[in-house]
């Protein structure tokens, strides 16, 4: 059992607020699904200034940076901790480049092609690293146990 649990991987993806408002939430959530994730956490929240700036804090320093905070902090987001082999680099192939707008172009089948619009309003979140991936996934949920694999997939 622990050998199969230990070869998984943990990712944290993020539906952005123009993800949640334009309704996107369920088609993500089959591409997780039928991808072959297994959502180990969710979790809905407003996130504050504060919030933002300690999530985002390596691009503090960028002039984006208000903008970034404007739109994070205009609606809800969707927090998932996400569960397989690969999951960091697998999660962000399947969420495409950064740029929704060129991911349209360059990645037509990718999530933010379908549901987002620019480098700011692009929908959707994934962890880069494993080091990232881990301060991500305590900044929402804390430290989660590893025995969290559903029975049938023992
Ligand atoms: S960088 O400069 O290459 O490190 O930045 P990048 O990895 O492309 O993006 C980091 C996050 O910042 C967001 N971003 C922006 N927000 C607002 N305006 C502009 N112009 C902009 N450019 C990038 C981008 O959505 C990234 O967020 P995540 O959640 O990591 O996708």
């Amino acid at each position: 059992i622990c050998s199969i649990n230990s070869e998984k991987e943990r990712t944290l993806a993020m539906i952005k607020p123009d993800g949640l408002l334009g309704n996107y939430t369920d088609d993500i959530k089959k591409i997780i699904i039928g991808s072959g994730f297994n959502i180990v956490r969710e979790l809905t929240v407003q996130l504050d200034e504060e919030n933002v700036t300690l999530f985002y804090a390596e691009h503090s320093a960028k002039g984006f940076f208000p903008n970034l905070i404007r739109y994070m902090t205009s609606g809800p987001v969707l927090a998932m901790v996400l569960e397989k082999r690969n999951a960091i680099s697998d999660w962000r192939a399947l969420i495409g480049p950064t740029d929704a707008k060129q991911a349209k172009i360059s990645h037509p089948n990718s999530i933010r092609a379908m549901c987002g619009s620019s480098s700011e309003r692009n929908c959707v979140h994934g962890s880069d690293s494993q080091q990232s991936a881990a301060r991500e996934i305590s900044f929402f949920f804390g430290d989660i146990p590893p025995e969290t694999l559903k029975h049938d997939e023992l």
